[in-house]
């Protein structure tokens, strides 16, 4: 391993080297002579390459991915948007990452997919990808992680289907540290799946079950028991009232479940992950109109401050990605080659060149360069 400060001295002439090596190379930046020669060595880019893919299910793999240099890691329960190419088109969607963080930079991670009856993307990663490929990453993101100090005494994992995936992450980091095996830590996990075949992770959820004091896992089978009930919680988790509860599943069982949580006055002890959409701020009254270019396609256009860039560009005629509109799915996702853009589910302003921009839930503020 190199020594730290050595490490430290490389990084810096490395970023010198690159600076000279920019100003000789303009219009394009070393970093994009760097991905030529290997995906992985851009920066502004994210990249990884497919490391193994692993049968969880007969629908589900695993995707173990070896990340570039702009990988800066994740916390247990964060999601990371995927980019792949398909038919010679670059298409996005967001998997949660199902593998402990990393001990060191550049270690690989996983993120676990479901092939979904139509799901072109899904289909795509869990069936067709095999190690080598390729696949841009995005920000990694979300708010449905552990407390960053010491864990809640009495914890409750409650997932379905694939929803396990980010709870599998934070399992795994908590397994690994085992600063949380104390006595003073007691998590369940209530897990609902259609059967055992059909239980993504569920050997590795039975063998931590064994090997964890602090662990108890309850499976739930749908088949032929129905879905989950709060009934049939209640039974498993008599203390569920008491416990610290992540929960993720299909939206219905979300929505049933908040409902119940709400009810009994404990809505404040349950967090879950939910992919809707967050809603526009009303129109900006200050904000300047802006200026775009789509520079791929050679056309510049004139920017309301409060409309969507990607409204903008097909006003324009510009080719643009596009999925829900909504800001869930990132298949609208665009690097900004310049200027800074105004998050309009937040009003937030931000923008470096190699960001990727969500083009459906940004506006322009100020002149904006896309590289589309
Ligand atoms: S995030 Fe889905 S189209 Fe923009």
């Amino acid at each position: 391993m190199a020594l730290p400060v050595l490490s430290t001295l490389r990084d810096q002439a490395g970023r010198l080297a690159l600076q000279a090596a920019g100003r000789l190379t303009t219009p394009l930046l070393p970093d994009d002579y760097l991905a030529l020669l290997d995906p992985l060595l851009s920066a502004r880019w994210p990249a990884g390459r497919v490391q193994a893919m692993l049968q969880e299910t007969p629908e589900a793999t695993t995707l173990v991915i070896r990340p570039g240099r702009g990988w800066s890691g994740h916390r247990p329960g964060q999601y990371v948007p995927v980019g792949a190419e398909m038919d010679g088109v670059l298409t996005w969607r967001t998997y949660t990452i199902s593998s402990a963080p990393g001990r060191r930079p550049g270690e690989p991670f996983a993120i676990t997919v479901k092939a979904l009856p139509g799901g072109r993307v899904s289909t795509h990663l869990a069936r067709r990808v095999r190690p080598g490929t390729v696949l841009r990453l995005g920000p990694v993101q979300g708010e449905f992680v552990l407390p960053a100090g010491a864990l809640p005494g009495k914890v409750l994992m409650l997932t379905a289907g694939i929803g396990v995936t980010p709870v599998m992450s934070m399992l795994r980091a908590l397994a690994r540290s085992g600063g949380h095996a104390t006595a003073d830590v007691d998590v369940v996990m209530v897990h609902s799946a259609p059967d055992a075949e059909r239980t993504v992770f569920g050997a590795e959820l039975r063998a931590l079950h064994a090997a964890l004091p602090w662990f108890r896992l309850y499976e739930h089978r749908t088949r032929p028991a129905g879905h989950l009930t709060v009934g049939r919680l209640s039974a498993l988790c008599p203390d569920w009232r008491e416990r610290d509860t992540w929960m993720c599943g299909p939206e219905a069982m979300l929505d049933s479940f908040q409902q119940h949580w709400q009810r009994e006055g404990s809505g404040h002890r349950l967090r879950l992950e939910r992919f809707r959409p967050l809603a526009l701020l009303p129109p900006a009254r200050a904000g300047a109109p802006g200026r775009v270019r789509f520079l791929r396609s050679d056309v510049e256009t004139d920017a309301g401050p409060d409309t969507p860039l990607l409204d903008i560009g097909e006003a324009a005629g510009v080719l643009m990605p596009s999925g829900c509109r909504m800001g869930i799915c990132f298949s609208c996702v665009s690097p900004l080659v310049a200027g800074r853009i105004r998050d309009l589910r937040t009003g937030e302003v931000s923008g470096e060149p190699g960001d990727l921009v969500q083009t459906c839930v940004s506006a322009a503020a100020g002149a904006v360069a896309l590289d589309l």
